[in-house]
């Protein structure tokens, strides 16, 4: 939600800004701004509401000199996407972006007001400019005065803070919101993620809360806003290769991520299986200790999906209670879990409120967190026991797609490092899961290159034809199917709902009639057959059903049909056709695929 990046190096500012913004324009795109020092060495603040083509349009034929510079994507929370509300916000020499939501806005701006300073905005960042010129006013330093600032502000941000009277200083600093600091040749970067300023530098550390980053002649000052001595900067080199974040020869990020599920897949393994194939080996997890009396994952969105799958896996290599939870509903809820239980966030951006909040409440009880997350470095991976990560590389569409093949491939590693430990089961179901999902890249590599686009077009132009759609799936399909459902919602805007496949003659088969579609994945080898019986049903009732299925699991052809499957592998081709499906739909009603209305990649607020 919101990007921001600050740079201070020898490059021409406009034009690097505006690339790094390019790279955050998935956490938003209701507005745009930048500002920087121009040729008379006075600070311009350029700003644009909608995408950030309009701000580029702006800064045709701008360019400033080497010196600091800031920048800002917008998701709108306080005041309406208006090029007034836009980032960066200005008071006197002060300009400043701001990432996150001061919670104390109506009283700072009354005592602001009151002091004679004038609001041109209804954000509630206007009013970290107007208190940190206040202070600037008093001592006449940036830092100082963002860190006095700071003792009035309640709430979360990420801050990035230039002024015009200090031409070689920048000044990060952050709490509840992400904010890395990337070093470069004689150069630094602020920014809210990794991707902005990958193409420049591959150092990077992540700030922690409440330590001003103060950038300036003398180089990088780490300041704990508490006064406490300063800290020394460590940086650590991002294992993301700089082409990950780029489009390549791919129309939308969103296809091109769909195509890299088996690397993910591939990535997400490397080096966890011993030598010899024969089992995991989390060492992550060592921290841990033995496996738990009750396993519980939070998350939102997709990464439910994938904890959904999670549950499956690991009861059925286990003896352990696996609980799943919506993440903003856990975390209001009293703890009613086991002593001893492990509570695992599972998070694409390791930056989600909800689930930092989740996990929070648990940690707060003295319960063991588990963080498995595609970001390093982020927020979760600082705040929880232990991190398991996901390997997708930078994920840039909105609608997830690699993060949830990683994710997948994750909770399948961690059922089978818990059944290990709990041996429980046969050794040799766990090591037949083991030896279907290392060869689950190459299948899922071989499927992707032999896919049949033109079913896959066919198919879309039904979903685009119906008025609402309806997933349905049992076991293993009825994660798959809320994914689809979700998938289908963000990017199309198409009605659409998922259902447990047995749950649709409890009230939702009433919608069935013309006009209404019914999507199942059938991969589920113990349960497809009597999801064939809840297809028959809504067929008896005149409605048409699109399968996904492989020749096991369907009686006749299905819709798009999967090759022959083993065990669960079939998830990775199903969800790879729902996303393909989702996407080719997007892509013939002309919407766009990667920024989606409304939405941002990252939800940092509550
Ligand atoms: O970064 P996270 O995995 O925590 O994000 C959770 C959801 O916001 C996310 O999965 C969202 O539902 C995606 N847009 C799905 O495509």
């Amino acid at each position: 939600m919101c990007g921001i990046i600050g740079y201070i190096g020898p490059e021409e500012p406009v034009s690097l800004v505006l690339e790094a913004l390019s790279r955050l324009e998935y956490r938003g795109y209701d507005s745009a701004g930048v500002a920087y020092f121009d040729r008379e060495a006075k600070v311009d603040v350029v700003r644009a509401s909608g995408k950030l083509s309009n701000l580029a349009a702006l800064c045709q034929g701008r360019a400033g000199l080497p010196g600091p510079a800031i920048g800002h994507i917008r998701w709108a929370t306080h005041g309406a996407p208006t090029e007034e509300n836009a980032h960066p916000h200005r008071s006197g020499p002060i300009v400043v972006v701001h990432n996150g939501i001061i919670e104390n806005d109506r009283e700072l701006r009354k005592s602001l007001s009151s002091e004679g300073f004038s609001f041109s905005s209804e954000t509630d960042t206007e009013v970290v400019a107007h208190l940190v010129h206040r202070h600037y006013r008093t001592t006449g330093s940036l830092p100082e005065a963002v860190r006095l600032a700071l003792r009035e502000i309640a709430g979360s941000y990420a801050l990035a803070v230039l002024c015009e009277e200090r031409p070689g200083e920048l000044v990060g600093v952050r709490r509840g919101a992400p904010l890395l600091l990337g070093e470069g040749e004689n150069a630094y970067f602020l920014a809210s993620d990794v991707p902005a300023f990958l193409k420049w530098t591959r150092k990077m550390m992540p700030l922690p809360p409440d330590v001003i980053a103060a950038i300036g002649p003398d180089g990088l000052a780490l300041l704990p806003v508490d006064g406490s001595p300063p800290l020394v900067p460590l940086f650590e080199e991002v294992p993301w290769d700089p082409v990950a974040a780029e489009k390549g020869h791919y129309r939308h990020f969103m296809e091109k991520e769909i195509f890299e599920g088996p690397r993910a897949i591939m990535d997400t393994l490397e080096g966890r299986i011993a030598p010899g194939h024969g089992r995991v080996m989390l060492s992550e997890l060592a921290r841990l200790g033995p496996s738990p009396p009750e396993l519980v994952f939070v998350a939102c969105g997709t990464s439910y999906h994938a904890a959904l799958l999670g549950r499956q896996f690991i009861e059925s290599l286990s003896d352990i209670p696996v609980r799943v939870e919506i993440a903003s509903e856990f975390r209001y809820r009293p703890l009613r879990i086991r002593k001893g239980a492990w509570v695992v966030g599972i998070t694409q951006s390791g930056e989600t409120a909800d689930t930092l909040g989740a996990l929070d409440h648990a940690r707060r009880e003295g319960y063991l967190t588990l963080a498995v997350t595609n970001v390093p470095g982020s927020s979760i991976t600082r705040e929880a026991s232990a991190t398991l990560l996901t390997r997708a590389g930078p994920e840039i569409g909105v609608a997830s797609t690699k993060a949830f093949v990683a994710q997948i491939t994750a909770v399948w590693l961690l059922a089978l490092h818990l059944a290990r430990r709990t041996a429980l089961r046969e050794e040799e179901g766990s090591k037949k899961a083991l030896e279907i999902l290392l060869k689950s890249p190459a299948r899922l590599e071989g499927f992707l290159g032999a896919l049949d686009l033109g079913t896959i077009d066919g198919l879309a132009e039904k979903v685009a034809a119906s008025r609402f759609v309806i997933f349905i799936g049992r076991g293993l399909d009825y994660p798959l199917a809320i994914e689809g459902a979700l998938k289908l919602k963000e990017i199309t805007y198409r009605p659409a709902d998922g259902y447990p496949g047995g749950e649709l003659k409890h009230g939702p088969i009433a919608l069935i009639e013309p006009g209404v579609l019914v999507v199942a994945p059938l991969v589920d080898p113990d349960l497809s057959a009597k999801e064939w019986s809840n297809i028959r049903e809504v067929e008896a009732r005149g409605g048409t059903v699109l399968t996904i299925a492989s020749p096991e699991t369907a009686p006749v052809l299905p819709a798009y049909p999967l090759p022959a499957t083993e065990g669960w592998e079939g998830v990775f081709f199903a969800t790879a056709i729902l996303q393909l499906l989702s996407y080719r739909t997007a892509v013939l009603m002309g919407n766009d695929v990667d920024q989606p209305r409304n939405l941002a990649k990252s939800v940092t607020v509550e």
